[in-house]
């Protein structure tokens, strides 16, 4: 189902807007600020899988929902997703370079090897890249992930720095009842490190077209063993 609606769909200069401010305030969701006694627990590392994209989309930022100037958004649940990138203290990590790619609403991929290729959305960018700034902050509009044969809905994300790898992982949907059939995400081996590339999809509150938000804020290591 197309939950966007021409009438009410924000104009491509609002929602530029909104992205820029939605980057500026950072994570709403995050719950780290600043130095830590402890060390926070690293996202989990999961594999990058077949489909990162092997021909990048003419258009690479951070609103998959429209392909440059593009009318027609995408078919999907529309999600703000958003975070900080931090170190194990707690300290923002700015300049790192996030990427994310996913399948469009009909499980294909931006990729030549994907499944339903011939149903793919023509209006799903698929892929997209941010560069967090001071506040080590990133924000994305994409859709809600969904399904497809052998796998549970998640988003994939590779960060690096300075051309250096620091992470590569998948992002859950908290209570999805797929997880527990989900290969991949079983084999996380514990629920702290399940709970690491696990967020909420909620919904935002007076959305007249039925946005989602989640935060995922993402801890790496800064040493090449940990990437
Ligand atoms: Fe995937």
């Amino acid at each position: 189902m197309n939950l966007l609606n021409t009438k009410t769909f924000e104009r491509p200069d609002e929602h530029r807007r909104r992205l820029l401010r939605l980057a500026a305030m950072g994570s709403v969701f995050a719950t780290h600020s600043g130095a830590f006694a402890e060390e926070l627990t690293r996202t989990f590392a999961q594999t990058e899988g077949p489909f990162f994209p092997d021909n990048l989309p003419l258009d690479t930022d951070n609103d998959l929902l429209i392909i440059n100037d593009a009318l027609d958004p995408s078919v999907g649940e529309v999600t703000w997703l958003s975070g900080r990138v931090l170190d194990t203290s707690g300290t923002p990590l700015r300049n790192v370079l996030v990427e994310i790619w996913q399948c469009d609403a009909n499980g294909a991929y931006l990729h030549s090897g994907s499944g339903n290729a011939d149903n793919r959305d023509a209006n799903f960018q698929g892929y997209g890249r941010f560069v967090t700034g001071l506040e080590g902050s990133y924000g994305f509009r994409t859709i809600k992930p969904v399904p497809y044969p052998g796998r549970t809905p998640h988003i994939h994300f590779k960060l690096s720095r300075g051309g250096q790898h620091l992470l590569t992982t998948q992002c859950y949907i908290n209570g999805h009842a797929q997880n527990d059939r989900d290969g991949i995400y079983q084999r996380i081996p514990d629920d702290g490190r399940r709970a690491s590339v696990t967020v909420d999809f909620t919904p935002v509150e007076g959305s007249r077209i039925g946005e989602l938000a989640a935060g995922f804020d993402i801890v790496v290591g800064l040493t090449p063993e940990d990437a």
